[in-house]
């Protein structure tokens, strides 16, 4: 099956902190799911951006002095500037704090609202009038005598009552739960399936979308009632539609939404999964609007005890796993391209994954400096003295050569399947099994030793001519994750222009003569040395 686009979005980052290693991650892989489809000339579109309302942002704000705006624009651009470090190549960053974003809340509060979808009803809850907010049963229910959360020593909480705007979410379950046995709204992997079903098995309220304006300003005002904003959440959820000009005045931009709605695959971390699992379809049901095709649903990175990397563990431990360091260390340490490949080969899909600068050390060596990197230079310089640095002749096929083929056509093979499966351990498997078969082929049939004799020199050349072609194919299979080390490869290569894929992606079509580049040094070893021991 062919797609004829791509959309895929991360999750709208919170401004109330600095960004770190989790949102490297998001970030990422979005763009190496991106980035296939983009090699496989699918049009495609990627989205991320920063969520900036809510009760974090407020309160962050306040405690440095300074007004929501300013914190927000500050910490947005630590986000924008974190994605290029990372060289991640997204189409659009979306702010909510956006004209073009608030507006479009605005709409489809008010669609929703005129529908009768929204509500006012009473809301009772938890209220601490010293933090001057409300907290859920859960949260004060954990505390010792049902104190207030933030400092049960000092704070009491009273039981309060007041009117806030629902929206008739528990009218959508059964048409959700429909949507989703029948595969048209699929939530990867199947563990998180499971998941949602159970929590719609429990019965579905509906959803609290107002705040009260003496409490919390800084929201889109319902256009209904002033005295109140909207929950931070349906206003975050609506950025994957307001972004490509859903309900926009100009008729263009409203044609631009419905080329790419539905969205192709939202990206998010386990945490948020009720949110896009219950909350955005049933938002968009209710707005008359196609579900997304597929949530993409990732584990955690932890640290080396299994603690999540979060702003408030990195409070709680004395700031040893500052969520910023980490990421920044890890740049520091290996750069955008293997930091690129660690984080898009790090975790199984869905799973946990704890961090380890040993392993990630490890990990990178073996598959970049050892692996891809070193096996390039080899070539390129066998080829130097053996052929005078031009494209030998393949020759006859044996057994071995048509080895060293499969291998490379399988990692193509995994591209090409890239669309339908996502499944980025498939390619990144069949480039370590194709880089493992030539170096296998090089030990055993020893060219550099056959370079020596002129009368077994040619069949070096043979040698070096499958290696070399088998290397050109795995290079394009590694382009989504480590797109600069892959251009200077295909440029060694003979490559000019802007890759085609469709063009290149065949064995045993690189011209014989073509001039091979120097040995590209593509990927350094880090060494032991490099790894911080903090
Ligand atoms: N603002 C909301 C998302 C709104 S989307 C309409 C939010 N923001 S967040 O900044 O807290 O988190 C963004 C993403 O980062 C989430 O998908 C979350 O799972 C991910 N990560 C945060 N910490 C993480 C790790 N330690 N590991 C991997 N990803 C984690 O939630």
């Amino acid at each position: 099956m062919t797609q004829k686009r791509f959309y895929v979005t991360t999750p709208i980052y919170y401004v109330n902190d600095r960004p770190h290693i989790g949102h490297a991650y998001s970030s990422v892989l979005a763009d190496v799911l991106a980035g296939y489809h983009r090699l496989l000339g699918i049009p495609t579109w990627f989205l991320t951006g920063t969520d900036e309302h809510g009760q974090k942002v407020q309160e962050s704000a306040a405690a440095r002095g300074i007004p929501p705006q300013e914190l927000c624009d500050e910490m947005s651009q630590h986000f924008r500037d974190l994605i290029e470090r990372l060289e991640v190549r997204n189409d659009d960053f979306i702010r909510t704090t956006d004209e073009r974003h608030t507006s479009i809340v605005t709409r489809a509060l008010a669609k929703l609202h005129e529908q009768g979808d929204i509500y006012l009803a009473d809301y009772e809850g938890w209220y601490c009038t010293r933090c001057e907010r409300y907290w859920t049963d859960k949260e004060v229910d954990a505390t010792p005598d049902q104190r207030c959360p933030a400092q049960p020593e000092l704070h009491d909480v009273e039981r309060l009552t007041e009117k806030n705007y629902y929206f008739r979410m528990s009218a959508y379950a059964e048409r959700l739960e429909t949507a989703i046995r029948a595969g048209e709204f699929r939530v990867e992997p199947q563990k998180r399936t499971n998941e949602v079903l159970g929590f719609l098995a429990q019965g579905l309220n509906d959803l609290c979308l107002s705040r009260n304006r003496e409490r919390l300003d800084w929201g889109v005002p319902l256009p209904f009632d002033d005295a109140y904003v909207c929950y931070v959440w349906v206003d975050a959820l609506l950025n994957y539609k307001s972004a490509i000009g859903y309900l926009a005045d100009d008729d263009a931009e409203r044609a631009r939404h419905d080329s790419w709605w539905p969205v192709d695959v939202h990206l998010l971390g386990k945490d948020i999964l009720t949110n896009h699992a219950v909350y955005w379809p049933t938002l968009l049901l209710a707005l008359g609007e196609p579900l997304p095709r597929q949530l993409l649903v990732h584990g955690w990175l932890l640290d080396k005890s299994g603690r999540k990397l979060s702003k408030t563990k990195a409070k709680d431990d004395g700031g040893d796993t500052r969520p910023l360091p980490t990421i920044e260390r890890l740049l520091d340490v290996f750069g955008p391209e293997a930091t690129r490949w660690f984080l898009s080969t790090a975790m199984k899909p869905g799973d946990d994954t704890n961090f380890d600068w040993d392993i990630v050390r490890e990990r990178v060596n073996a598959d970049l400096a050892n692996g891809l990197g070193n096996t390039a230079n080899r070539l390129l310089k066998m080829a130097a003295t053996t052929c005078e640095g031009r494209y030998p002749e393949l020759g006859e096929a044996g057994e071995r050569e048509r080895g060293i083929q499969t291998a490379a056509e399988e990692a193509i093979a995994a591209v090409e399947a890239f669309p339908v499966s996502l499944d980025l351990a498939s390619v990144v498997g069949a480039v370590r099994r194709g880089v493992d078969a030539i170096s296998l082929y090089l030990s055993d049939e020893r060219p550099w030793k056959l370079a020596k004799d002129e009368a077994t020199r040619p069949r070096a050349a043979e040698i070096l001519a499958w290696s070399i072609e088998a290397l050109r194919l795995l290079g394009l299979a590694v382009t989504p994750i480590v797109p600069r080390a892959a251009a200077r490869l295909r440029e060694a290569l003979g490559g000019v222009g802007d890759l085609d894929f469709a063009a290149e992606r065949t064995f045993g079509t690189l011209a014989v003569g073509t001039e091979l580049g120097a040995p590209p040094n593509l990927f350094p070893r880090v060494g032991e040395d490099a790894i911080p021991t903090a």
